[in-house]
């Protein structure tokens, strides 16, 4: 377990990953029936992005930093800005960046509840100190495809799980595609989001043929590629699959992606892709 989030923090891929995490929150809590988040791989919730590790990488100036202070178009701003207004600082003074427990943390009612699961006992320490102690949040130190296991269904019936994993397991799509495949089975109606890195080699290709052919519908296939794929150097790209997106999901997708793509694009091959892998 040698990943750290805290180098990569704020970068382009946190940026597509938390403004849709954001969109399909939004979208649960039109209800006003109780929801359950759950986040498998937690992370510690806050990042300082004038720490040692944001600043070795730099990676956040190209993600959040293109999108501080900037001015959008206006179809953009109204989708973004929830999340936005949960960012303090300027590209110049950046504040802390909040991760997936803590946007969760903040855009969530009194009614629901959260649970989150960091395997890395120095980081679920450091997730507890951002959350506070909060009845409608539980932390677990443990495995989160064990966690999700567990997890589901969860008592509300309705609700979100993000599965965002380091990626540093050569089998790490095969682990999410057969936790999700079991999960899914248990609780057929939860939306499921599940984040996945895009390399030339990588597997992403075999891990959407894989959903594209089994038996869970409804999966809308989400990416953005900031450059053409490159088979050294940092990530290029990612991509996040949804099952049971909320309904308004794809068109708020082929509002905000192409948007990112023009922001984030890092060389002349950005582009995204929206596409349904399975349907109803
Ligand atoms: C990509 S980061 C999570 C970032 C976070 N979801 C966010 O958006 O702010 C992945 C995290 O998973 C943790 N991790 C690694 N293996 C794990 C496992 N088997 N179960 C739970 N967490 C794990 C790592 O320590 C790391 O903090």
């Amino acid at each position: 377990m040698n990943y750290r989030h805290a180098y990569h923090a704020g970068n382009f891929a946190d940026v597509f990953k938390h403004a849709l995490l954001t969109r399909i929150l939004l979208y649960l809590m039109r209800k006003d029936a109780p929801l359950r988040y759950l986040d498998t791989h937690s992370g510690v919730g806050r990042y300082d992005l004038s720490s040692e590790e944001a600043l070795r990488t730099g990676e956040w100036r190209d993600g959040i930093g293109r999108l501080m202070g900037a001015e959008l178009p206006p179809a953009v701003a109204a989708l973004l800005e929830p999340w936005l207004g949960l960012i303090p600082g300027t590209a110049q003074a950046p504040g802390p960046y909040p991760g997936s427990p803590l946007i969760a943390q903040r855009l969530l009612r009194k009614q629901d509840r959260m649970t989150f699961s960091e395997l890395h006992e120095h980081d679920s320490r450091r997730l507890v100190r951002s959350l506070g102690l909060e009845k409608r949040c539980k932390i677990m130190t443990m495995d989160g495809y064990q966690a999700l296991k567990a997890g589901v269904p969860p008592i509300e019936r309705r609700g979100l799980v993000l599965v965002d994993p380091p990626f540093e397991e050569r089998d790490e799509f095969q682990r999410m595609a057969l936790a999700l495949e079991n999960a899914w089975e248990k609780w057929p109606t939860g939306t499921y989001a599940l984040w996945y890195p895009l390399k030339v080699g990588g597997g992403a290709d075999v891990f959407r043929n894989y959903l594209s052919e089994g038996p869970i519908r409804k999966v809308l296939c989400l990416e953005l590629d900031v450059d053409h794929l490159r088979e050294v150097g940092p990530l290029k790209g990612c991509g996040m699959v949804v099952v049971n997106p909320p309904f308004v999901l794809e068109e708020e997708a082929r509002a905000l992606l192409p948007f990112l793509v023009a922001r984030l694009a890092q060389g002349a091959g950005a582009a995204c892709r929206i596409a349904w892998l399975t349907g109803e």
